[in-house]
C-alpha cells in the first residue's frame, strides 16, 4: 500500500487527549491549513489504523467525528474524502478587525450565541438510521397520534432519562411530552394560574417566560437572586407558583444551595403554592456530580419539572417535556385535551428508540466533552487576556458564562458595537427588572470550536478597549 506521508503525525499516548481527538485535531488543522485539499482521499481505515499502531474502531470514531463536523464525507465505496465546507472558510475569513456577520445561507454559528448547542455535532448518520428504522417497521408510529400527552414509549424513555440522570422517580403517566421548555413552561401556567394570579420569577431570568405571563395577565414577582439562588417570596405574597432554575440559575449561573431548596419547599407547602423546576441545560456539568433536580428530592411533592431535549439534542427538533406530580396529572391532561398538543408526534417514535439503543447518551457524553474543552478554553482566555475588562465566576455547567464588567464599560452598549462586527454577546442587564446592577456580556461557548472563538475574541477584546479609551 502507498505510503500517505501527509498524514504521519505521533500519537502522544501519556496525553489526556484521546486518541481519536488526537487524530481528528490533526486532520482538522491540515484542513484549515489548506494542506489537504477539497477531494483528498484519507487512507482506508483499516490501513491508516495499522499504519498508527491503533485499533480501527479508533480510526473510524475519528473519521465519523470529522463528518459530522463537515471536514470529511464518507462516499459509497470510496471511503472517506476531504469536503470544503463554510467552517472551515469561517476560521479563516475571521480578522480580529471585522468579524464577518454569517449569513443564513451558510448556517454557520455566530461566535458566541447564548444557549446555542453545535448543530454541526448532531449525530446525523444515526440519527438516520433511527427515523428509517420506523419508516420501514412502523411508519403508523410518525403519522398517527394515539396520544394527546406524547408516544408511550418516548414518555418511557424520558422516565428513565429523568431517573438517571436527574434523580427524579416518576412513571411515564406523569410525563408529557411538549413543544420544548417554553411550551412546557406556557403548559404549567395554563394548567395552574390564571389571570390575576402572581408568579414568583427569578430576578434575572428567562424573559420570554416573563413576557409570556404578562400576555396573560399574570401579576409577576420579582424574585431578586443572591449567592444561595433566588429568594424565597415573602410570606405575605399572594405568589401561586414560582418558576425556578435552581441546577444552574439563567443566565448567572449558579446552583441554589440545599437550604434554600428546603426554604421553597417549605414556602409551596404552606401556601399551597407550586414550585415549577425549569431545568433547560442541567446535563452540562462538567466537574463533579450532577447536581441533583429538586424534583428530585422534593417529598412533598409540590415540584413540576420541565426539561428539554433543545440544548442537548436538537434545537430545532422542539420537544421538550413536563413531569408532573401524581396530584396534578388530571389538570395537566385537562389543559392538554384543552388546548390541544403543540409537540411535533413525527420524531417521537425515532427519538424514543434513540435513547433506548444508547445512540442518545453516546451524543450527549460527546458533546459533553467538547463544550467542556470550549468553556475551559474560554474561560481560560478570559482569566489571561480579559482582565482590564472584567471577571466571569466559572459555575462548572450550562452552555454559556457571564463575563461581569468592570465599572464604567456598559454591557449594552459593548453588545451593540459587538453585534456590528458579529460577535453576539447577550447584555445581562436585559434579563433583569428594576435596578438590581446586573451588568455584564452572556458568552455562549458551546456552539463555536476553539480555532473560531480565537478571532471572535480578538475582536472583542478591541472593542473593550475602544469603550475603555472612549471613557
Ligand atoms: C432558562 C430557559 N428556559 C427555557 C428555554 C427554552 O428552551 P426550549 O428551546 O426547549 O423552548 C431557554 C432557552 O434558552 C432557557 O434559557
Amino acid at each position: 500500500m502507498k505510503q500517505t506521508p501527509w498524514l504521519a503525525f505521533s500519537i502522544d499516548r501519556s496525553a489526556k487527549t484521546p486518541v481519536f481527538e488526537q487524530i481528528c485535531s490533526s486532520i482538522r488543522e491540515r484542513v484549515i491549513s489548506g494542506d489537504l485539499a477539497e477531494g483528498t482521499k484519507l487512507p482506508p481505515t483499516r490501513v491508516f489504523a495499522t499504519e498508527l499502531g491503533v485499533s480501527r474502531s479508533t480510526i473510524i470514531t475519528a473519521y465519523d467525528q470529522l463528518v459530522a463536523e463537515g471536514y470529511l464525507r464518507s462516499v459509497q465505496g470510496s471511503g472517506y474524502m476531504i469536503c470544503a465546507l463554510g467552517e472551515v472558510e469561517l476560521a479563516k475569513r475571521i480578522t480580529s478587525k471585522r468579524i464577518k456577520r454569517v449569513d443564513e445561507q451558510t448556517r454557520l454559528p455566530i461566535p458566541f450565541q447564548a444557549s446555542q448547542p453545535d448543530m454541526r455535532l448532531f449525530p446525523h448518520r444515526q440519527w438516520a438510521k433511527a427515523v428509517a428504522r420506523v419508516c420501514r417497521t412502523n411508519p403508523e408510529a410518525m403519522l398517527i397520534s394515539n396520544s394527546y400527552f406524547g408516544n408511550i414509549q418516548l414518555r418511557e424513555a424520558i422516565a428513565e432519562h429523568v431517573s438517571e440522570w436527574r434523580g427524579i422517580d416518576a412513571s411515564p403517566q406523569q410525563i408529557f411530552v411538549t413543544a420544548g421548555s417554553t411550551d412546557a413552561l406556557e403548559i404549567c401556567l395554563r394548567t395552574l394560574v390564571g389571570t390575576g394570579d402572581t408568579i414568583g420569577l427569578e430576578n434575572p431570568g428567562y424573559q420570554p417566560m416573563r413576557q409570556f405571563a404578562e400576555a396573560h395577565g399574570v401579576a409577576v414577582s420579582n424574585l431578586n437572586v443572591d449567592d444561595n439562588g433566588a429568594e424565597v417570596p415573602r410570606t405575605s405574597s399572594t405568589a401561586r407558583l414560582a418558576v425556578l432554575t435552581p441546577s444552574h440559575q439563567y443566565p448567572l449561573g449558579g446552583a441554589m444551595s440545599p437550604n434554600r431548596r428546603l426554604e421553597f419547599l417549605a414556602w409551596a407547602t404552606s401556601q399551597d403554592a407550586w414550585i415549577v423546576e425549569d431545568d433547560y441545560d442541567s446535563e452540562f456539568r462538567y466537574a463533579g456530580r450532577p447536581i441533583p433536580a429538586m424534583a428530585g428530592f422534593d417529598h412533598v411533592n409540590r415540584t413540576i419539572y420541565i426539561g428539554s431535549f433543545s440544548k442537548i439534542f436538537s434545537n430545532s427538533l422542539r420537544l421538550g417535556y413536563v413531569v408532573a406530580p401524581e396530584a396534578l396529572i388530571d389538570r395537566f391532561q385537562a389543559t392538554l385535551k384543552r388546548f390541544g398538543q403543540r409537540a411535533s408526534y413525527m420524531p417521537q417514535q425515532a427519538l424514543a428508540d434513540f435513547m433506548k439503543s444508547g445512540e442518545f447518551y453516546r451524543h450527549l457524553r460527546r458533546v459533553r466533552r467538547t463544550y467542556g474543552d470550549r468553556r475551559k478554553f474560554l474561560l481560560d482566555k478570559l482569566a489571561r487576556d480579559f482582565t482590564d475588562f472584567g471577571s466571569c465566576v466559572d459555575h462548572h455547567a450550562g452552555m454559556q458564562v457571564v463575563f461581569h464588567l468592570k465599572e464604567g464599560l456598559k454591557d449594552v452598549e459593548i453588545a451593540k458595537s459587538a453585534a456590528e462586527i458579529g460577535v453576539a454577546t447577550q447584555p445581562l442587564s436585559q434579563f433583569a427588572t428594576g435596578k438590581t446592577g446586573h451588568n455584564g456580556l452572556i458568552l455562549g461557548f458551546c456552539g463555536i470550536s476553539e480555532e473560531e472563538m480565537n478571532p471572535a475574541l480578538n475582536a472583542l477584546k478591541d472593542c473593550f478597549k475602544r469603550h475603555l479609551d472612549r471613557r
